[in-house]
């Protein structure tokens, strides 16, 4: 079976190509992937080539295959596999394997698995550790979220808290206490303030979101309004940090000078980090979710606060198994929508010059059809390609009707009318 895939050869190196997947053995599977969404971890994974963590030294000469946010059909299944997958299905897959300790990835770390792509092997240690997910969704691109919502349910049930005099640590954010998530209005932020809104389980009381692109700021507030947070108990409140010379009185202003129980830090930011510890509270939690692309990534901590004050570190770098099911879960439940993470939609050819260019594209996640041809295309840039291409006009059509947002209907229309279509 030939695939079409976006490799990874080195730094910034990233060649579509087409190549001849082996024969699956008995405990490995083929798949047809249909969507894979673009997340900043693979731009950090092309910036660093063999330096990063998940990528093997010898990628110059055993290239990977690039994309870890992936869905798509099951096409072939191994003997060992067939009283569990069945050839049709639709699947998602829980890509932080930890197999037997290692970081290896798909997406990252072998040669014939990765989202970018329109076929894939997928190796057994996946099924072994069931990372393959059944998905019964009605939009592929909604399971291709499934895995960056997962990191954040994960990082969610991370956090924790303590009691004085006890060494037992309770897991999760405080219930109607004070959270921050700072640099908060990128795709990833945005499925934060979704989940700490509207999953049933836990929430805070008051929620402060900063950033300071005002054009994402204002996104996320039409998204996640003040008004519907209210009314799921959640005082929701947007700060640009930008013109502050002293934002962090502000932050501490919010909580009435208590201080912050949980802080998500969603970038790679020293002075963001030192923001997050000047503002927690007692046995306040701060969580580095953002993934630094320098391995001296340093920041200071108050220690003083530390020792008397019993706050706290924690990071997490994607989810696990049973967060790729709540997140699943809460979206077949009509809960969350990570819809609103997706502002552009391309084809497989677009995807090096995306993932290499990912910081300096506004908006959100970037979902890419991997048997489509077309370049990276803006969601409210469709109604005025539409005016030459009717196959965008309709698109644009169909975003409108559905609130701005990407859809099932929008990807059914595309997948059956894109013209332009990667040779198979
Ligand atoms: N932990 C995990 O499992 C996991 C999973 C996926 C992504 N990530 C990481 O999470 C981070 C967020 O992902 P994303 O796709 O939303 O990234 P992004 O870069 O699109 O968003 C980050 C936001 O930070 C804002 N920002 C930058 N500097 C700031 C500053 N000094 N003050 C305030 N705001 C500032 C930007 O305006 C932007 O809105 C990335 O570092 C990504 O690599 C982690
Ligand atoms: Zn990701």
């Amino acid at each position: 079976m030939k695939t079409r895939a976006i490799r990874l050869y080195g730094v910034n190196d990233l060649r579509l190509e087409e190549f001849e997947l082996p024969q699956i053995a008995e405990d490995e599977i083929l798949a047809k992937v249909i969507t894979n969404s673009i997340c900043m971890s693979d731009h950090k994974a092309a910036e660093q080539g063999a330096s990063h963590k998940r990528v093997p030294n010898d990628v110059d000469k055993n290239p990977i295959m690039l994309g870890h946010e992936f869905c798509g059909e099951i096409v072939e299944v191994g003997k060992k596999w067939q009283d569990k997958f069945k050839v049709g299905s639709r699947f998602s897959i829980q890509p932080a394997l930890n197999y037997q300790g290692t970081l290896d990835a798909p997406g990252y770390s072998f040669q014939y698995i990765g989202g970018d792509a329109t076929y894939v092997v997928i190796p057994h240690q996946v099924m072994e550790l069931d990372c393959l997910l059944p998905y019964d969704g009605e939009a592929f691109f909604l399971g291709s979220l499934a895995e960056p919502v997962s990191c954040v349910v994960g990082t969610f049930h991370a956090m924790y808290h303590t009691t004085n005099g006890s060494y037992e640590h309770k897991m999760g954010i405080v219930e109607g206490g004070n959270m921050a998530i700072l640099a908060g209005v990128g795709p990833m932020g945005l499925s934060a303030i979704d989940y700490a809104v509207h999953n049933p389980d836990r929430k805070p009381g008051r929620l402060v979101v900063t950033d300071i692109d005002d054009a994402r700021l204002k996104r996320a507030q039409d998204l996640y309004s003040v008004e519907d947070a209210k009314q799921n108990g959640v005082e929701l409140i947007y700060f640009n940090t930008k013109n502050y010379s002293d934002p962090n009185a502000t932050l501490m202003e919010y909580t009435d000078g208590k201080g912050y129980d949980d802080v998500l830090v969603m970038a790679p930011v020293r002075m963001l980090v030192e923001q997050a510890d000047a503002i927690l509270a007692k046995d306040g939690c701060l969580n580095f979710f953002a993934g630094p692309n320098k391995t001296d990534f340093t920041a200071s901590m108050n220690f003083y606060n530390v020792h008397y004050a019993s706050t706290h570190i924690v990071g997490t770098s994607g989810g696990n198994t049973d967060d790729m099911r709540e997140s699943l879960h809460l979206m077949e439940k009509g809960l969350i929508n990570p819809a609103a993470m997706v502002t552009h939609i391309g084809g497989l050819s677009a995807v090096p010059e995306a993932v290499i260019n990912l910081p300096n594209i506004p908006g959100g996640k970037k979902m890419m059809y991997t048997h489509l041809d077309f370049p990276l295309t803006a969601l409210t840039d469709l109604a005025e390609l539409g005016k030459t291409n009717e196959v965008f006009a309709e698109l644009a059509k169909l975003v409108d009707k559905h609130n701005g947002l990407w859809s099932a209907e929008a990807e059914a229309y595309l997948l059956e009318n894109c013209k332009k279509r990667i040779k198979e």
